[in-house]
Protein backbone atom coordinates (compact mmCIF):
# COMPACT_ATOMS: atom_id res chain seq x y z
CA UNK A 1 0.00 0.00 0.00
CA UNK A 2 2.99 2.42 0.93
CA UNK A 3 4.97 1.43 -1.81
CA UNK A 4 1.47 2.51 -4.17
CA UNK A 5 1.13 5.17 -2.25
CA UNK A 6 4.46 6.58 -3.31
CA UNK A 7 4.53 5.37 -6.61
CA UNK A 8 1.37 7.35 -7.29
CA UNK A 9 2.98 10.57 -5.72
CA UNK A 10 5.90 10.02 -7.78
CA UNK A 11 3.88 10.26 -10.64
CA UNK A 12 1.53 13.19 -9.58
CA UNK A 13 5.18 15.32 -9.30
CA UNK A 14 6.36 14.62 -12.62
CA UNK A 15 2.91 15.00 -14.31
CA UNK A 16 3.25 18.51 -12.19
CA UNK A 17 6.81 19.11 -13.04
CA UNK A 18 6.48 18.49 -16.42
CA UNK A 19 3.44 20.85 -16.64
CA UNK A 20 5.22 23.69 -15.16
CA UNK A 21 8.26 22.88 -17.32
CA UNK A 22 6.04 23.24 -20.30
CA UNK A 23 4.09 26.62 -19.27
CA UNK A 24 7.32 27.75 -18.81
CA UNK A 25 8.95 26.83 -22.23
CA UNK A 26 5.48 28.68 -23.54
CA UNK A 27 5.96 31.65 -21.88
CA UNK A 28 9.70 32.03 -23.04
CA UNK A 29 8.33 31.45 -26.41
CA UNK A 30 5.97 34.46 -25.85
CA UNK A 31 8.81 36.50 -24.69
CA UNK A 32 9.86 36.50 -28.36
CA UNK A 33 10.02 39.98 -30.40
CA UNK A 34 7.35 39.30 -33.06
CA UNK A 35 6.94 35.47 -32.69
CA UNK A 36 6.50 35.47 -29.33
CA UNK A 37 3.06 37.02 -30.91
CA UNK A 38 2.14 33.69 -32.06
CA UNK A 39 2.19 32.24 -28.38
CA UNK A 40 -0.27 35.02 -26.68
CA UNK A 41 -2.25 33.50 -24.39
CA UNK A 42 -6.38 32.84 -25.07
CA UNK A 43 -8.29 34.74 -24.11
CA UNK A 44 -7.88 38.54 -25.39
CA UNK A 45 -8.99 41.30 -23.40
CA UNK A 46 -10.07 43.17 -25.83
CA UNK A 47 -11.04 46.75 -24.22
CA UNK A 48 -14.36 47.38 -26.57
CA UNK A 49 -17.07 47.85 -23.34
CA UNK A 50 -14.57 47.47 -20.66
CA UNK A 51 -14.25 49.78 -17.63
CA UNK A 52 -10.66 50.14 -17.20
CA UNK A 53 -9.14 52.59 -13.97
CA UNK A 54 -6.32 54.58 -14.94
CA UNK A 55 -4.51 56.24 -11.87
CA UNK A 56 -2.49 59.43 -12.94
CA UNK A 57 -4.54 59.60 -15.76
CA UNK A 58 -4.85 63.89 -15.79
CA UNK A 59 -1.87 63.85 -17.89
CA UNK A 60 0.99 62.46 -19.91
CA UNK A 61 0.84 58.44 -20.59
CA UNK A 62 -1.92 57.64 -18.45
CA UNK A 63 -4.14 60.28 -20.11
CA UNK A 64 -2.77 58.72 -23.25
CA UNK A 65 -3.79 55.44 -22.34
CA UNK A 66 -7.00 56.35 -21.32
CA UNK A 67 -7.91 57.99 -24.92
CA UNK A 68 -6.49 54.99 -26.90
CA UNK A 69 -8.34 52.54 -24.24
CA UNK A 70 -11.42 55.06 -25.13
CA UNK A 71 -10.57 55.10 -28.48
CA UNK A 72 -11.19 51.26 -28.42
CA UNK A 73 -14.50 51.23 -27.26
CA UNK A 74 -13.96 51.18 -23.15
CA UNK A 75 -15.50 53.24 -20.47
CA UNK A 76 -12.66 54.67 -18.32
CA UNK A 77 -12.52 55.77 -14.67
CA UNK A 78 -9.96 58.72 -14.79
CA UNK A 79 -8.23 58.95 -11.38
CA UNK A 80 -5.56 60.86 -9.97
CA UNK A 81 -4.88 63.66 -7.05
CA UNK A 82 -6.17 66.96 -9.44
CA UNK A 83 -9.77 66.52 -10.28
CA UNK A 84 -9.71 69.48 -13.06
CA UNK A 85 -7.53 68.01 -15.71
CA UNK A 86 -9.42 64.58 -15.04
CA UNK A 87 -12.40 66.51 -15.51
CA UNK A 88 -11.38 68.25 -18.38
CA UNK A 89 -10.18 64.95 -20.22
CA UNK A 90 -13.27 63.70 -19.20
CA UNK A 91 -15.39 65.93 -21.28
CA UNK A 92 -13.02 65.92 -23.96
CA UNK A 93 -13.55 62.41 -24.34
CA UNK A 94 -17.37 62.66 -23.75
CA UNK A 95 -19.54 59.76 -22.78
CA UNK A 96 -18.05 56.63 -21.05
CA UNK A 97 -15.20 58.97 -19.21
CA UNK A 98 -15.14 60.26 -15.51
CA UNK A 99 -13.39 62.03 -13.29
CA UNK A 100 -12.35 60.68 -9.94
CA UNK A 101 -9.87 62.33 -7.56
CA UNK A 102 -7.80 60.20 -5.39
CA UNK A 103 -4.55 60.56 -3.94
CA UNK A 104 -2.43 56.89 -4.53
CA UNK A 105 -0.63 57.63 -1.30
CA UNK A 106 -4.19 58.00 0.71
CA UNK A 107 -5.64 53.71 0.90
CA UNK A 108 -9.01 55.27 1.68
CA UNK A 109 -9.00 57.54 -1.10
CA UNK A 110 -8.11 54.55 -3.57
CA UNK A 111 -10.54 52.39 -2.03
CA UNK A 112 -13.45 55.76 -2.41
CA UNK A 113 -12.57 56.01 -6.30
CA UNK A 114 -12.65 52.56 -7.05
CA UNK A 115 -16.16 51.78 -5.15
CA UNK A 116 -17.59 55.32 -6.89
CA UNK A 117 -15.58 53.56 -10.09
CA UNK A 118 -17.83 50.07 -9.55
CA UNK A 119 -20.99 52.38 -8.73
CA UNK A 120 -20.70 54.29 -12.14
CA UNK A 121 -19.67 51.68 -14.83
CA UNK A 122 -20.83 48.45 -12.76
CA UNK A 123 -17.50 47.09 -12.18
CA UNK A 124 -13.77 47.26 -12.98
CA UNK A 125 -12.14 44.69 -15.84
CA UNK A 126 -8.67 46.83 -16.17
CA UNK A 127 -6.41 48.67 -14.21
CA UNK A 128 -3.50 50.86 -15.00
CA UNK A 129 -1.36 51.24 -12.31
CA UNK A 130 0.58 54.41 -13.95
CA UNK A 131 0.71 57.37 -11.38
CA UNK A 132 4.42 58.55 -10.79
CA UNK A 133 6.51 60.95 -9.95
CA UNK A 134 10.36 61.25 -10.79
CA UNK A 135 12.70 62.89 -7.58
CA UNK A 136 15.67 65.61 -8.54
CA UNK A 137 18.22 63.71 -9.85
CA UNK A 138 20.53 63.57 -6.65
CA UNK A 139 22.66 61.13 -5.23
CA UNK A 140 22.05 59.00 -2.21
CA UNK A 141 24.02 61.29 -0.08
CA UNK A 142 22.73 64.75 -0.34
CA UNK A 143 19.10 63.73 -1.98
CA UNK A 144 16.37 64.92 0.76
CA UNK A 145 15.35 62.42 2.50
CA UNK A 146 11.29 64.06 1.72
CA UNK A 147 12.33 63.48 -2.08
CA UNK A 148 13.27 60.03 -1.58
CA UNK A 149 10.68 58.87 0.81
CA UNK A 150 7.41 60.70 -1.60
CA UNK A 151 8.96 58.78 -4.25
CA UNK A 152 8.73 55.40 -2.90
CA UNK A 153 5.19 56.34 -1.56
CA UNK A 154 4.01 56.99 -4.69
CA UNK A 155 5.35 54.71 -7.07
CA UNK A 156 5.75 51.66 -5.31
CA UNK A 157 3.02 52.18 -2.19
CA UNK A 158 0.97 54.27 -4.03
CA UNK A 159 0.68 51.00 -6.45
CA UNK A 160 -0.27 48.67 -4.05
CA UNK A 161 -2.76 51.04 -2.53
CA UNK A 162 -4.31 50.76 -6.48
CA UNK A 163 -4.26 47.45 -6.87
CA UNK A 164 -5.47 46.52 -3.70
CA UNK A 165 -8.33 48.42 -3.98
CA UNK A 166 -9.03 47.34 -6.71
CA UNK A 167 -8.15 43.78 -6.75
CA UNK A 168 -11.88 42.17 -5.77
CA UNK A 169 -13.36 44.20 -8.48
CA UNK A 170 -10.91 43.34 -11.21
CA UNK A 171 -11.46 39.27 -10.03
CA UNK A 172 -15.01 39.85 -10.52
CA UNK A 173 -14.42 40.69 -13.74
CA UNK A 174 -11.55 37.83 -14.36
CA UNK A 175 -9.83 41.03 -15.54
CA UNK A 176 -6.17 42.52 -16.07
CA UNK A 177 -4.13 44.98 -13.77
CA UNK A 178 -1.27 47.19 -16.07
CA UNK A 179 1.45 47.89 -13.70
CA UNK A 180 3.36 50.59 -15.10
CA UNK A 181 7.24 50.60 -14.09
CA UNK A 182 10.21 51.22 -16.02
CA UNK A 183 13.74 50.24 -17.57
CA UNK A 184 15.03 51.63 -14.58
CA UNK A 185 13.11 48.22 -13.07
CA UNK A 186 16.67 46.68 -13.88
CA UNK A 187 18.86 49.52 -15.48
CA UNK A 188 21.70 51.11 -12.58
CA UNK A 189 19.43 53.96 -10.90
CA UNK A 190 22.78 56.27 -10.14
CA UNK A 191 21.63 60.02 -9.26
CA UNK A 192 18.39 57.83 -9.51
CA UNK A 193 18.07 55.51 -6.41
CA UNK A 194 14.47 56.17 -5.02
CA UNK A 195 12.68 56.03 -8.50
CA UNK A 196 14.93 52.76 -9.66
CA UNK A 197 14.03 50.72 -6.35
CA UNK A 198 10.84 52.02 -6.81
CA UNK A 199 10.61 50.64 -10.09
CA UNK A 200 12.57 47.57 -9.06
CA UNK A 201 9.69 47.30 -6.44
CA UNK A 202 6.97 47.34 -8.66
CA UNK A 203 8.18 45.16 -11.25
CA UNK A 204 7.72 42.30 -8.34
CA UNK A 205 4.42 43.48 -7.31
CA UNK A 206 3.09 42.71 -10.66
CA UNK A 207 5.18 39.62 -10.86
CA UNK A 208 3.56 38.08 -7.62
CA UNK A 209 0.73 39.48 -8.18
CA UNK A 210 0.63 37.60 -11.68
CA UNK A 211 0.91 34.32 -10.14
CA UNK A 212 -1.29 34.88 -7.41
CA UNK A 213 -4.04 35.64 -10.17
CA UNK A 214 -3.76 32.62 -11.85
CA UNK A 215 -6.60 30.61 -10.13
CA UNK A 216 -9.09 33.39 -10.36
CA UNK A 217 -8.23 33.12 -14.25
CA UNK A 218 -7.24 37.24 -13.90
CA UNK A 219 -4.16 38.40 -15.12
CA UNK A 220 -1.22 40.82 -14.40
CA UNK A 221 1.49 42.22 -16.58
CA UNK A 222 4.21 45.06 -16.24
CA UNK A 223 5.47 47.48 -18.28
CA UNK A 224 8.98 48.58 -19.04
CA UNK A 225 9.18 51.91 -20.72
CA UNK A 226 11.97 53.59 -21.72
CA UNK A 227 12.06 57.31 -21.78
CA UNK A 228 8.75 58.80 -23.40
CA UNK A 229 8.36 62.73 -24.18
CA UNK A 230 6.55 63.31 -20.93
CA UNK A 231 6.47 66.20 -18.42
CA UNK A 232 7.98 63.85 -16.52
CA UNK A 233 10.93 63.40 -18.46
CA UNK A 234 10.52 67.14 -19.99
CA UNK A 235 11.74 68.25 -16.04
CA UNK A 236 14.18 65.44 -15.87
CA UNK A 237 16.51 66.50 -18.61
CA UNK A 238 16.31 69.56 -17.50
CA UNK A 239 18.87 68.80 -14.95
CA UNK A 240 22.34 69.69 -15.78
CA UNK A 241 23.38 66.14 -14.29
CA UNK A 242 20.92 64.36 -16.50
CA UNK A 243 22.29 65.46 -19.31
CA UNK A 244 25.45 64.55 -18.26
CA UNK A 245 24.32 60.81 -17.28
CA UNK A 246 22.73 61.11 -20.42
CA UNK A 247 25.86 61.84 -22.73
CA UNK A 248 28.03 58.27 -21.83
CA UNK A 249 24.87 56.61 -23.76
CA UNK A 250 24.15 56.53 -26.93
CA UNK A 251 21.51 59.07 -28.02
CA UNK A 252 19.43 55.84 -29.24
CA UNK A 253 18.71 54.58 -25.74
CA UNK A 254 17.70 57.88 -24.29
CA UNK A 255 15.71 59.54 -26.83
CA UNK A 256 12.06 59.94 -25.79
CA UNK A 257 9.72 58.21 -27.62
CA UNK A 258 6.12 60.14 -28.48
CA UNK A 259 3.51 59.36 -25.59
CA UNK A 260 1.31 57.96 -28.93
CA UNK A 261 3.65 55.03 -28.86
CA UNK A 262 3.78 54.48 -24.62
CA UNK A 263 -0.25 54.64 -24.84
CA UNK A 264 -0.52 51.96 -27.78
CA UNK A 265 2.15 49.52 -26.03
CA UNK A 266 -0.09 49.82 -23.03
CA UNK A 267 -3.33 48.97 -24.44
CA UNK A 268 -1.93 46.45 -26.81
CA UNK A 269 -0.34 44.59 -24.06
CA UNK A 270 -3.68 44.69 -21.56
CA UNK A 271 -5.61 43.24 -25.13
CA UNK A 272 -3.11 40.47 -25.08
CA UNK A 273 -2.67 40.19 -21.24
CA UNK A 274 0.37 40.58 -21.89
CA UNK A 275 3.19 39.36 -18.87
CA UNK A 276 5.66 42.12 -19.91
CA UNK A 277 5.21 45.55 -22.14
CA UNK A 278 7.91 46.68 -23.50
CA UNK A 279 8.52 50.32 -25.31
CA UNK A 280 10.77 51.34 -27.12
CA UNK A 281 11.54 48.11 -29.24
CA UNK A 282 14.81 47.78 -28.08
CA UNK A 283 13.67 46.59 -24.80
CA UNK A 284 12.10 43.79 -25.56
CA UNK A 285 15.51 41.74 -26.59
CA UNK A 286 16.98 42.95 -23.13
CA UNK A 287 14.00 41.66 -20.88
CA UNK A 288 15.58 37.41 -20.96
CA UNK A 289 19.23 39.00 -20.50
CA UNK A 290 18.07 41.09 -17.69
CA UNK A 291 20.75 39.44 -14.93
CA UNK A 292 24.11 39.63 -17.41
CA UNK A 293 22.75 43.01 -18.92
CA UNK A 294 22.26 45.22 -15.24
CA UNK A 295 25.98 43.17 -14.60
CA UNK A 296 27.61 44.77 -18.03
CA UNK A 297 25.61 48.52 -17.43
CA UNK A 298 27.17 48.29 -13.82
CA UNK A 299 30.62 48.05 -14.30
CA UNK A 300 30.05 50.28 -17.75
CA UNK A 301 29.08 52.93 -15.28
CA UNK A 302 31.63 52.34 -12.22
CA UNK A 303 34.45 52.71 -15.01
CA UNK A 304 32.51 55.95 -16.93
CA UNK A 305 34.64 58.82 -15.40
CA UNK A 306 32.04 61.52 -16.80
CA UNK A 307 29.08 60.07 -14.43
CA UNK A 308 31.72 60.06 -11.58
CA UNK A 309 32.32 63.72 -11.88
CA UNK A 310 28.81 64.65 -12.35
CA UNK A 311 28.12 62.60 -9.29
CA UNK A 312 30.93 64.50 -7.25
CA UNK A 313 29.64 67.86 -9.02
CA UNK A 314 26.05 67.35 -7.62
CA UNK A 315 27.45 65.94 -4.38
CA UNK A 316 29.66 69.48 -3.84
CA UNK A 317 26.81 71.75 -4.89
CA UNK A 318 24.71 70.07 -2.18
CA UNK A 319 26.93 70.34 0.71
CA UNK A 320 27.49 73.43 -0.50
CA UNK A 321 23.82 74.88 -0.46
CA UNK A 322 23.23 72.37 2.52
CA UNK A 323 26.24 74.66 4.87
N1 LIG B 1 7.89 59.49 -19.06
C1 LIG B 1 8.75 58.49 -19.04
O1 LIG B 1 9.79 58.52 -19.72
C2 LIG B 1 8.48 57.26 -18.25
C3 LIG B 1 9.30 56.16 -18.46
C4 LIG B 1 9.09 55.00 -17.73
C5 LIG B 1 8.04 54.95 -16.84
N2 LIG B 1 7.26 56.04 -16.64
C6 LIG B 1 6.20 55.94 -15.66
O2 LIG B 1 4.97 56.24 -16.28
C7 LIG B 1 4.08 56.77 -15.30
C8 LIG B 1 3.49 58.06 -15.83
O3 LIG B 1 4.54 58.97 -16.05
P1 LIG B 1 4.40 60.25 -17.01
O4 LIG B 1 5.66 60.33 -17.75
O5 LIG B 1 3.11 60.22 -17.72
O6 LIG B 1 4.42 61.39 -15.90
P2 LIG B 1 3.62 62.78 -15.80
O7 LIG B 1 3.37 63.34 -17.15
O8 LIG B 1 4.38 63.58 -14.81
O9 LIG B 1 2.22 62.33 -15.19
C9 LIG B 1 2.16 61.71 -13.94
C10 LIG B 1 0.73 61.57 -13.52
O10 LIG B 1 0.70 60.94 -12.22
C11 LIG B 1 -0.11 61.74 -11.36
N3 LIG B 1 0.29 61.64 -9.96
C12 LIG B 1 1.47 61.98 -9.41
N4 LIG B 1 1.44 61.78 -8.09
C13 LIG B 1 0.22 61.29 -7.80
C14 LIG B 1 -0.42 60.90 -6.61
N5 LIG B 1 0.21 60.98 -5.43
N6 LIG B 1 -1.68 60.44 -6.67
C15 LIG B 1 -2.33 60.37 -7.86
N7 LIG B 1 -1.79 60.74 -9.02
C16 LIG B 1 -0.53 61.20 -8.99
C17 LIG B 1 0.10 63.16 -11.87
O11 LIG B 1 -0.92 63.99 -11.36
P3 LIG B 1 -0.72 65.61 -11.31
O12 LIG B 1 -1.03 66.09 -12.69
O13 LIG B 1 -1.68 66.02 -10.28
O14 LIG B 1 0.71 65.85 -10.92
C18 LIG B 1 0.04 62.93 -13.36
O15 LIG B 1 -1.28 62.84 -13.81
C19 LIG B 1 4.90 56.94 -14.03
O16 LIG B 1 4.69 55.84 -13.18
C20 LIG B 1 6.32 56.94 -14.54
O17 LIG B 1 7.24 56.51 -13.56
C21 LIG B 1 7.45 57.21 -17.34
Amino acid sequence: MGTLHSALRQAELIQDTTRTFGAMGLSAARSLPVAGQLFTPSPRLPLFGRVVFITGAGRGIGAEAARQAHARGARVALVGRRLKPLQQLAEQLGEGAAAFEADVRDLDAMQRAADAAVARFGGIDVVIANAGIAPPSEPILTIDPEDFERTVDVNLLGQWRTIRATLPAVIERNGHILVVASIYAFVNGALNASYAASKAGVDQLARALRVELAHHEATAGVAYLGFVNTDLVGDAFAQQQVSEARSIVPELFTKPIPVTQAGRALVEGIESRAATVAAPGWIRPLLPLRGIAGTLMDEFMLANPRLSRAISTVERQNHRQQA
